[in-house]
């Protein structure tokens, strides 16, 4: 973990870039290239270490984001994908080898389930999946050729939060790496490497972006990690197109803000529809009666802009819910500044069996929503228009 030079605001807006630096561009130049010419063979060997020999490889507008979002997460270092799911993928293989075993969480996002359950299998790599914020069932599940801990917090779609220190101690006592999904929370509201946790990974289309325009995958941490991460993705070959760098970079420059005021809609949308008759349950980190609310304050700045409720009703009610809202589009994804709505068991948790989604606790009711930076009031009397077509009621919303 290394120390902050400057606050989160500041990090997000100048990180990156050389503050002593004069007369160039403001914004970074996009080096739309796929390779760079050199003068003679000596400059050729070079070149083949540095950002400037062929984009596959790195490129300098990669560099630029990619120290930013170092600066921003407290890391050695940091690399930037095609796709966060090609960040998770590249990252286990280069930290795995066949005969090895992972200790994950059970909810976590559906495309990740699929690969530990589906993929990593065919290479001889096993993983058990434990109850979240079960610590002795991580524990349990640790064998002799244990070698990833792998975490998701707030997780998707149902919003638990993992105690961030004492999985990273009992992953120091095993002798474990510690691999954590923080797409919902942002550096804005949550720094893993400050309690201990080895890499941190985002879906930088989410909230990096903001704008929902780009693909994106992000992996933070220590040197010796990111160095063994950087040299599979030069084989692996997910490397992020340098325009889409580009519009990442764009698109930090206001994560600070944009982050503060979705973690602000995002609570006063949870507390109106903890309070519904027509809604059974709400999952937010922040909201009164979350079962890890006290833990999810002390390790975060805010709750984020994702949260997840149940319709009093059927699943034919969520869809028809989910249908009638104007201002939450209905699209997956999260992070961007347009609200957005979606049924996981339709979209992100799609591809995992029913079983599995049942211990996720991901139902036909459960309906997603990403809140965007619009007006609270206004997202709030759309869910109240969408809500009033909801026919069955009960007394009071449980939280959790
Ligand atoms: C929590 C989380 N992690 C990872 C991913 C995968 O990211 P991408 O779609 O950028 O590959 C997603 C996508 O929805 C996600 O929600």
């Amino acid at each position: 973990m290394k120390p902050h030079k400057r606050r989160q605001e500041t990090e997000a807006v100048r990180g990156g870039t050389d503050l002593c630096k004069k007369n160039g561009p403001l914004s970074t130049p996009i080096y739309q290239t796929s390779t760079f010419e050199v003068t003679d063979s000596d400059e050729q060997v070079r070149a083949t270490n540095t950002d400037r020999f062929y984009t596959r490889y790195g490129n300098p507008t990669h560099t630029v984001a990619e120290s930013s979002v170092a600066e921003l997460e407290g890391a050695d270092g940091a690399l930037l994908f095609a796709s966060g799911m090609s960040a998770i993928t590249t990252s286990i293989l280069a930290l795995l080898k066949s005969g090895d075993h992972i200790v994950a969480q059970r909810d976590i996002y559906g495309g990740t389930t699929k690969f530990f359950s589906q993929w990593l299998p065919k290479l001889g790599i096993e993983t058990t999946l434990v109850d979240t914020t079960e610590y002795d069932q991580h524990e349990r599940a640790i064998r002799t050729n244990t070698r990833l801990l792998y975490l998701e917090s707030p997780t998707n779609p149902t919003l638990r939060v993992v105690d961030l220190r004492k999985t990273a101690a009992l992953a120091k006592r095993c002798n474990l790496i510690t691999l954590i999904d923080s797409t919902f929370a942002t550096p804005i509201n949550q720094r893993p490497l400050e309690f201990g946790i080895d890499l941190v990974m985002h879906s930088g289309t989410k909230y990096f972006g903001g704008h929902s325009d780009l693909i994106c995958g992000i992996v933070a941490g220590r040197r010796d990690l990111i160095q063994k991460i950087h040299e599979t993705r030069t084989t692996l070959g997910g490397t992020m197109d340098p325009h889409a760098a580009w519009l990442l970079l764009r698109g930090m420059k206001t994560l600070a803000v944009r982050v503060q005021r979705q973690n602000e809609n995002a609570l006063r949308v949870a507390q109106f529809l903890a309070q519904h008759s027509k809604v059974r349950r709400v999952h937010y980190p922040f909201v009164e009666g979350h079962p890890q609310r006290a833990l999810a304050m002390e390790q975060m700045a805010g709750g984020g802009g994702v949260l997840s409720f149940e319709v009093d009703g059927s699943g034919e009610d969520a869809r028809h819910l989910a249908e009638s809202l104007h201002l939450f589009t209905l699209a997956p994804s999260v992070g961007g500044v347009d609200s957005l709505v979606t049924i996981p068991v339709l979209t992100s948790h799609a591809m995992i069996s029913a079983e599995q989604r049942q211990k996720m606790g991901v139902t036909e009711q459960l309906i997603r929503l990403s809140v965007g930076i619009e007006s609270a009031e206004d997202l709030i009397a759309d869910l109240e228009q969408g809500l009033a077509m909801v026919n069955p009621a009960r007394q009071h919303a449980e939280v959790g």
